[in-house]
Protein backbone atom coordinates (compact mmCIF):
# COMPACT_ATOMS: atom_id res chain seq x y z
CA UNK A 1 0.00 0.00 0.00
CA UNK A 2 0.77 3.55 -0.82
CA UNK A 3 2.31 5.12 2.34
CA UNK A 4 4.25 8.00 1.61
CA UNK A 5 3.03 11.39 1.77
CA UNK A 6 5.90 13.68 1.59
CA UNK A 7 9.89 13.12 2.05
CA UNK A 8 10.16 11.63 5.46
CA UNK A 9 6.30 11.60 6.49
CA UNK A 10 4.38 8.45 5.85
CA UNK A 11 0.98 7.06 6.95
CA UNK A 12 0.58 4.85 8.91
CA UNK A 13 -3.17 4.53 10.03
CA UNK A 14 -6.02 2.23 9.56
CA UNK A 15 -8.60 1.54 6.96
CA UNK A 16 -11.83 0.85 8.39
CA UNK A 17 -13.73 -0.61 5.98
CA UNK A 18 -16.39 -2.67 7.92
CA UNK A 19 -17.41 -0.05 10.45
CA UNK A 20 -21.19 1.33 9.68
CA UNK A 21 -21.49 2.72 13.14
CA UNK A 22 -19.79 5.63 15.11
CA UNK A 23 -21.19 6.57 18.37
CA UNK A 24 -24.32 6.51 15.96
CA UNK A 25 -23.54 8.36 13.06
CA UNK A 26 -24.07 5.89 10.62
CA UNK A 27 -20.45 5.39 8.19
CA UNK A 28 -22.04 3.98 4.90
CA UNK A 29 -18.81 4.34 2.98
CA UNK A 30 -16.87 3.24 6.61
CA UNK A 31 -13.68 5.18 8.17
CA UNK A 32 -10.32 5.20 8.23
CA UNK A 33 -8.01 6.87 11.35
CA UNK A 34 -5.03 7.74 9.79
CA UNK A 35 -1.91 8.15 11.96
CA UNK A 36 1.54 9.43 10.33
CA UNK A 37 5.18 8.91 11.09
CA UNK A 38 7.73 11.84 10.52
CA UNK A 39 11.02 10.94 10.30
CA UNK A 40 13.77 13.61 10.22
CA UNK A 41 16.93 14.15 12.10
CA UNK A 42 14.34 12.73 15.02
CA UNK A 43 11.10 10.49 14.37
CA UNK A 44 7.74 11.40 15.85
CA UNK A 45 4.48 9.50 15.38
CA UNK A 46 1.17 11.60 14.70
CA UNK A 47 -1.79 10.36 16.73
CA UNK A 48 -2.93 6.54 17.00
CA UNK A 49 -5.77 4.69 15.68
CA UNK A 50 -8.55 2.97 17.85
CA UNK A 51 -7.51 0.75 20.47
CA UNK A 52 -8.42 -2.86 18.28
CA UNK A 53 -5.71 -1.93 15.90
CA UNK A 54 -3.00 -0.82 17.97
CA UNK A 55 -1.42 -3.86 16.55
CA UNK A 56 -1.34 -3.04 13.12
CA UNK A 57 -0.28 0.81 13.83
CA UNK A 58 3.05 -0.59 15.35
CA UNK A 59 3.49 -2.89 12.61
CA UNK A 60 3.08 0.10 10.02
CA UNK A 61 5.48 1.98 11.61
CA UNK A 62 7.65 -0.89 12.12
CA UNK A 63 7.51 -1.36 8.77
CA UNK A 64 9.13 2.29 8.53
CA UNK A 65 11.51 2.35 11.77
CA UNK A 66 12.54 -0.06 14.65
CA UNK A 67 10.02 1.22 17.27
CA UNK A 68 12.43 1.71 19.44
CA UNK A 69 14.05 4.79 17.48
CA UNK A 70 10.65 6.56 18.09
CA UNK A 71 11.40 9.51 19.67
CA UNK A 72 7.71 11.06 20.57
CA UNK A 73 4.08 10.53 20.14
CA UNK A 74 2.42 13.50 19.27
CA UNK A 75 -1.54 13.32 20.36
CA UNK A 76 -3.63 15.60 19.33
CA UNK A 77 -6.78 14.67 20.45
CA UNK A 78 -7.98 12.23 23.31
CA UNK A 79 -11.19 10.64 21.82
CA UNK A 80 -10.67 7.82 21.53
CA UNK A 81 -10.71 6.69 17.92
CA UNK A 82 -6.96 8.59 18.05
CA UNK A 83 -5.85 8.01 20.84
CA UNK A 84 -7.26 4.28 21.92
CA UNK A 85 -3.94 2.63 20.58
CA UNK A 86 -2.01 4.95 22.79
CA UNK A 87 -1.40 2.44 25.83
CA UNK A 88 -0.13 -0.02 23.14
CA UNK A 89 1.72 2.22 21.87
CA UNK A 90 3.35 4.06 24.93
CA UNK A 91 4.19 0.40 25.93
CA UNK A 92 6.20 -1.03 22.86
CA UNK A 93 7.93 2.24 22.63
CA UNK A 94 9.11 3.13 25.91
CA UNK A 95 11.56 5.68 25.35
CA UNK A 96 9.37 7.93 23.62
CA UNK A 97 7.93 11.27 24.69
CA UNK A 98 4.25 11.64 24.30
CA UNK A 99 3.72 15.46 23.41
CA UNK A 100 0.66 17.03 23.90
CA UNK A 101 -1.54 20.13 25.68
CA UNK A 102 -2.19 20.38 29.44
CA UNK A 103 -5.80 19.65 28.44
CA UNK A 104 -5.74 16.77 26.27
CA UNK A 105 -2.93 15.18 28.77
CA UNK A 106 -5.81 15.52 31.23
CA UNK A 107 -8.32 13.55 29.28
CA UNK A 108 -5.84 11.04 28.39
CA UNK A 109 -5.16 10.38 32.13
CA UNK A 110 -8.95 9.88 32.92
CA UNK A 111 -9.19 7.10 30.01
CA UNK A 112 -5.87 5.70 30.84
CA UNK A 113 -3.01 4.53 33.06
CA UNK A 114 -0.37 7.15 32.03
CA UNK A 115 1.47 7.13 35.00
CA UNK A 116 4.67 5.74 33.25
CA UNK A 117 4.78 8.06 30.45
CA UNK A 118 6.71 10.57 29.79
CA UNK A 119 4.91 13.69 28.57
CA UNK A 120 5.88 16.75 27.59
CA UNK A 121 3.43 19.47 27.53
CA UNK A 122 3.35 22.69 24.62
CA UNK A 123 1.22 25.25 24.23
CA UNK A 124 0.29 27.60 21.76
CA UNK A 125 2.63 28.40 19.03
CA UNK A 126 5.51 26.20 20.34
CA UNK A 127 7.93 24.17 18.34
CA UNK A 128 9.69 21.28 18.49
CA UNK A 129 12.88 20.59 16.35
CA UNK A 130 13.04 17.26 14.96
CA UNK A 131 16.02 18.08 13.05
CA UNK A 132 15.50 18.75 9.15
CA UNK A 133 11.88 19.03 10.00
CA UNK A 134 9.73 20.88 12.65
CA UNK A 135 6.80 20.66 14.58
CA UNK A 136 4.59 23.85 15.43
CA UNK A 137 1.40 23.65 17.78
CA UNK A 138 -1.48 25.48 17.39
CA UNK A 139 -4.44 24.77 20.18
CA UNK A 140 -8.12 24.80 18.60
CA UNK A 141 -10.33 24.49 21.09
CA UNK A 142 -13.69 22.95 20.74
CA UNK A 143 -12.91 22.13 17.28
CA UNK A 144 -14.50 19.43 18.46
CA UNK A 145 -13.25 18.90 21.81
CA UNK A 146 -11.99 21.31 24.34
CA UNK A 147 -8.34 19.79 23.97
CA UNK A 148 -8.18 19.36 20.43
CA UNK A 149 -5.13 20.90 18.54
CA UNK A 150 -3.11 20.66 15.25
CA UNK A 151 0.36 20.32 14.38
CA UNK A 152 1.80 21.57 10.99
CA UNK A 153 5.35 21.29 9.34
CA UNK A 154 6.66 24.62 8.40
CA UNK A 155 9.32 22.66 5.65
CA UNK A 156 6.33 20.77 4.22
CA UNK A 157 3.85 22.72 4.14
CA UNK A 158 1.69 20.44 5.98
CA UNK A 159 -0.46 20.66 8.58
CA UNK A 160 -2.12 17.27 10.41
CA UNK A 161 -5.87 18.76 11.23
CA UNK A 162 -6.85 16.00 13.74
CA UNK A 163 -10.70 16.02 12.87
CA UNK A 164 -10.69 18.96 11.30
CA UNK A 165 -11.64 18.53 7.27
CA UNK A 166 -12.31 14.66 8.19
CA UNK A 167 -14.18 12.33 6.23
CA UNK A 168 -15.53 9.01 7.27
CA UNK A 169 -14.75 7.57 4.16
CA UNK A 170 -12.87 4.08 3.54
CA UNK A 171 -10.42 4.12 0.39
CA UNK A 172 -7.12 2.94 -0.99
CA UNK A 173 -6.89 6.65 -2.34
CA UNK A 174 -4.48 8.48 0.58
CA UNK A 175 -5.21 11.85 -1.74
CA UNK A 176 -7.92 13.73 -2.75
CA UNK A 177 -6.85 13.87 -5.87
CA UNK A 178 -6.45 9.91 -6.28
CA UNK A 179 -10.71 9.43 -4.43
CA UNK A 180 -13.72 10.00 -6.07
CA UNK A 181 -14.52 13.59 -5.58
CA UNK A 182 -17.96 13.58 -5.36
CA UNK A 183 -17.84 10.67 -2.75
CA UNK A 184 -15.34 12.54 -0.31
CA UNK A 185 -17.27 15.97 -0.41
CA UNK A 186 -20.25 14.24 0.34
CA UNK A 187 -18.51 12.32 3.13
CA UNK A 188 -17.28 15.50 4.13
CA UNK A 189 -20.49 17.47 4.33
CA UNK A 190 -21.63 14.05 5.99
CA UNK A 191 -18.78 14.19 8.59
CA UNK A 192 -19.64 18.40 9.08
CA UNK A 193 -23.48 17.92 9.90
CA UNK A 194 -22.60 15.00 12.44
CA UNK A 195 -19.39 16.07 14.28
CA UNK A 196 -18.61 19.61 13.54
CA UNK A 197 -22.09 21.27 13.32
CA UNK A 198 -22.96 21.87 16.66
CA UNK A 199 -19.07 23.39 17.38
CA UNK A 200 -18.88 25.71 13.62
CA UNK A 201 -18.13 28.71 15.01
CA UNK A 202 -14.68 27.15 16.97
CA UNK A 203 -14.01 25.59 13.85
CA UNK A 204 -14.09 28.44 11.40
CA UNK A 205 -12.36 30.33 14.00
CA UNK A 206 -9.75 27.53 14.01
CA UNK A 207 -9.65 27.03 10.33
CA UNK A 208 -9.33 30.90 10.11
CA UNK A 209 -6.68 31.20 12.20
CA UNK A 210 -4.88 27.86 10.22
CA UNK A 211 -5.45 29.38 6.85
CA UNK A 212 -2.76 32.13 7.78
CA UNK A 213 0.03 29.41 7.72
CA UNK A 214 1.17 28.89 4.16
CA UNK A 215 -0.28 25.24 3.39
CA UNK A 216 0.04 22.90 0.64
CA UNK A 217 -1.07 19.87 1.77
CA UNK A 218 -3.55 19.10 5.22
CA UNK A 219 -3.72 15.82 6.34
CA UNK A 220 -6.41 14.82 8.51
CA UNK A 221 -7.64 12.35 10.92
CA UNK A 222 -9.94 10.54 9.16
CA UNK A 223 -9.87 10.19 5.30
CA UNK A 224 -8.25 11.50 2.57
CA UNK A 225 -5.64 14.16 2.07
CA UNK A 226 -5.99 17.39 0.70
CA UNK A 227 -3.63 18.50 -1.66
CA UNK A 228 -5.38 20.47 -4.95
CA UNK A 229 -8.78 20.50 -3.56
CA UNK A 230 -7.48 22.04 0.28
CA UNK A 231 -9.04 25.52 -1.39
CA UNK A 232 -12.25 23.84 -2.29
CA UNK A 233 -13.11 21.72 1.13
CA UNK A 234 -11.91 25.21 3.31
CA UNK A 235 -14.82 27.46 1.11
CA UNK A 236 -17.38 24.47 1.59
CA UNK A 237 -16.37 24.47 6.04
CA UNK A 238 -16.71 28.04 6.05
CA UNK A 239 -19.70 28.23 3.42
CA UNK A 240 -21.35 25.48 5.77
CA UNK A 241 -20.43 27.08 9.19
CA UNK A 242 -23.34 29.14 9.61
CA UNK A 243 -25.88 26.92 8.01
CA UNK A 244 -26.45 28.91 5.11
CA UNK A 245 -29.89 28.18 4.35
CA UNK A 246 -30.33 26.51 0.79
CA UNK A 247 -33.59 26.56 -1.52
CA UNK A 248 -33.98 23.35 -0.53
CA UNK A 249 -37.42 21.93 2.27
CA UNK A 250 -37.17 19.00 4.01
CA UNK A 251 -39.74 16.45 5.17
CA UNK A 252 -38.89 13.46 7.52
CA UNK A 253 -41.49 11.24 9.17
CA UNK A 254 -42.44 8.26 10.97
CA UNK A 255 -45.39 6.39 10.15
CA UNK A 256 -48.12 3.70 11.62
CA UNK A 257 -50.50 2.71 9.61
CA UNK A 258 -49.58 5.10 6.35
CA UNK A 259 -51.47 8.57 7.33
CA UNK A 260 -48.27 10.28 8.77
CA UNK A 261 -46.91 9.10 5.16
CA UNK A 262 -49.74 10.89 3.40
CA UNK A 263 -49.21 14.15 5.52
CA UNK A 264 -45.67 13.94 4.56
CA UNK A 265 -46.46 13.51 0.68
CA UNK A 266 -48.81 16.14 0.14
CA UNK A 267 -46.81 18.84 1.85
CA UNK A 268 -43.81 17.78 0.00
CA UNK A 269 -46.00 17.86 -3.49
CA UNK A 270 -47.15 21.44 -1.71
CA UNK A 271 -43.73 22.78 -1.86
CA UNK A 272 -42.84 21.38 -5.09
CA UNK A 273 -45.84 23.23 -6.68
CA UNK A 274 -44.18 26.20 -5.50
CA UNK A 275 -41.51 25.43 -8.67
CA UNK A 276 -38.95 27.26 -6.71
CA UNK A 277 -37.05 24.67 -4.39
CA UNK A 278 -35.62 21.32 -3.87
CA UNK A 279 -37.53 18.99 -2.19
CA UNK A 280 -36.29 16.15 0.34
CA UNK A 281 -38.76 13.60 1.76
CA UNK A 282 -37.39 11.77 4.28
CA UNK A 283 -39.20 8.37 5.49
CA UNK A 284 -37.52 7.46 8.73
CA UNK A 285 -38.26 3.90 8.05
CA UNK A 286 -35.20 4.28 5.35
CA UNK A 287 -33.55 7.26 5.87
CA UNK A 288 -30.95 7.37 8.58
CA UNK A 289 -30.69 10.16 11.24
CA UNK A 290 -26.73 10.99 9.94
CA UNK A 291 -28.56 11.38 6.58
CA UNK A 292 -31.43 13.70 7.64
CA UNK A 293 -28.98 15.85 10.13
CA UNK A 294 -26.99 16.81 6.57
CA UNK A 295 -30.13 17.32 4.83
CA UNK A 296 -31.16 19.60 7.22
CA UNK A 297 -27.81 21.50 7.98
CA UNK A 298 -28.70 23.58 4.63
CA UNK A 299 -31.79 23.47 4.27
CA UNK A 300 -34.33 26.24 4.40
CA UNK A 301 -36.96 25.35 6.01
CA UNK A 302 -38.46 21.79 7.39
CA UNK A 303 -41.11 19.83 8.67
CA UNK A 304 -41.28 16.78 10.78
CA UNK A 305 -44.22 14.52 11.14
CA UNK A 306 -45.24 11.74 13.75
CA UNK A 307 -48.24 9.67 14.86
CA UNK A 308 -49.48 9.27 18.03
CA UNK A 309 -48.59 5.77 19.68
CA UNK A 310 -49.77 5.68 23.42
CA UNK A 311 -50.14 8.76 23.72
CA UNK A 312 -47.05 10.55 22.85
CA UNK A 313 -44.28 10.92 20.07
CA UNK A 314 -43.64 7.61 17.90
CA UNK A 315 -39.96 6.63 19.58
CA UNK A 316 -38.37 6.24 15.83
CA UNK A 317 -39.13 10.40 15.49
CA UNK A 318 -38.16 10.98 18.86
CA UNK A 319 -34.97 9.60 18.11
CA UNK A 320 -34.45 11.63 14.69
CA UNK A 321 -35.07 14.64 17.18
CA UNK A 322 -32.78 14.55 19.53
CA UNK A 323 -30.40 13.69 17.47
CA UNK A 324 -31.40 16.75 15.64
CA UNK A 325 -31.71 18.93 19.11
CA UNK A 326 -27.93 17.86 20.29
CA UNK A 327 -26.64 19.48 16.84
CA UNK A 328 -28.55 21.88 16.79
CA UNK A 329 -28.65 23.26 13.25
CA UNK A 330 -29.53 27.19 13.58
CA UNK A 331 -32.76 29.29 12.65
CA UNK A 332 -34.63 27.15 10.41
CA UNK A 333 -38.27 28.08 9.71
CA UNK A 334 -40.73 24.33 10.60
CA UNK A 335 -43.87 22.67 12.18
CA UNK A 336 -44.50 19.67 12.92
CA UNK A 337 -47.49 17.97 11.49
CA UNK A 338 -49.04 14.03 12.29
CA UNK A 339 -52.31 11.79 12.55
CA UNK A 340 -53.90 10.79 16.21
CA UNK A 341 -56.52 8.23 17.14
CA UNK A 342 -58.22 9.43 20.20
CA UNK A 343 -55.19 11.85 21.70
CA UNK A 344 -53.16 14.46 19.84
CA UNK A 345 -49.57 14.57 21.39
CA UNK A 346 -47.09 12.60 18.51
CA UNK A 347 -46.65 16.10 16.40
CA UNK A 348 -47.30 18.19 19.34
CA UNK A 349 -44.36 16.28 21.03
CA UNK A 350 -42.73 16.90 17.92
CA UNK A 351 -43.09 20.70 18.23
CA UNK A 352 -41.97 21.31 21.30
CA UNK A 353 -39.01 19.33 20.08
CA UNK A 354 -38.12 22.05 17.42
CA UNK A 355 -38.92 24.65 19.86
CA UNK A 356 -36.57 23.34 22.28
CA UNK A 357 -33.76 23.74 19.46
CA UNK A 358 -34.84 27.45 18.08
CA UNK A 359 -37.09 26.57 15.00
CA UNK A 360 -39.09 29.62 13.74
CA UNK A 361 -42.00 27.80 14.39
CA UNK A 362 -44.14 28.64 11.06
CA UNK A 363 -47.95 27.22 12.43
CA UNK A 364 -49.56 25.03 14.94
CA UNK A 365 -49.05 21.51 14.61
CA UNK A 366 -51.14 20.24 11.58
CA UNK A 367 -52.70 17.16 12.99
CA UNK A 368 -56.12 14.79 11.66
CA UNK A 369 -57.91 12.08 13.34
CA UNK A 370 -57.00 8.83 12.25
CA UNK A 371 -56.61 9.36 8.25
CA UNK A 372 -56.71 12.34 6.31
CA UNK A 373 -59.75 13.64 4.45
CA UNK A 374 -59.48 15.47 0.92
CA UNK A 375 -59.64 18.58 3.33
CA UNK A 376 -56.78 17.67 5.38
CA UNK A 377 -54.48 17.14 2.75
CA UNK A 378 -55.11 20.08 0.79
CA UNK A 379 -54.24 21.66 4.20
CA UNK A 380 -51.19 19.91 3.98
CA UNK A 381 -50.05 21.08 0.45
CA UNK A 382 -50.86 24.73 1.34
CA UNK A 383 -48.45 24.38 4.24
CA UNK A 384 -45.67 22.64 1.97
CA UNK A 385 -46.34 26.16 0.11
CA UNK A 386 -45.53 27.55 2.54
CA UNK A 387 -42.44 26.40 3.47
CA UNK A 388 -41.27 26.20 0.31
CA UNK A 389 -41.75 30.45 0.47
CA UNK A 390 -39.77 30.67 3.34
CA UNK A 391 -36.90 28.14 2.42
CA UNK A 392 -36.86 30.48 -0.60
CA UNK A 393 -36.76 34.05 1.47
CA UNK A 394 -34.52 32.67 3.65
CA UNK A 395 -32.29 31.76 0.65
CA UNK A 396 -32.64 35.10 -0.91
CA UNK A 397 -32.27 37.03 2.53
CA UNK A 398 -29.77 35.41 3.70
CA UNK A 399 -26.56 37.74 4.60
CA UNK A 400 -28.97 40.89 3.78
FE1 LIG B 1 -12.11 11.40 15.12
FE2 LIG B 1 -13.10 13.54 17.55
O1 LIG B 1 -12.36 11.96 16.87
Amino acid sequence: MKTRIADGIDWTGYIDWPVRNFHGYTTSRGSTYNAYLVRAGKTALIDTVKAPYAQNLLDSVAALCPLGKVDYVVCNHAEPDHSGALPAVMAAMPQATLVTNAKCADALSRHYDTSSWKIEIVNEGDSLDLGGKTLKFYMTPMAHWPESMVTYVPEDKLLFSMDILGQHYASSARFDVEADLAEVFQEAKTYYANIVLLYARPAAAALKKLSTLELSTVCPSHGVIWTKHLPEIVAKYLDWAPSRPAKKVVVFYGTMWGSTRKMAEAIAAGAESRGTVEVKLMDLNAADDTDVVRELMDCGAFAAGSPTLNMGILPRVAKTLTYVRGLRPADKHAFAFGSYGWGSKGAEEANGYLESFGCKIMRPPLTVRFAPDAATLEACRAAGAELADAAAAAADSWGK
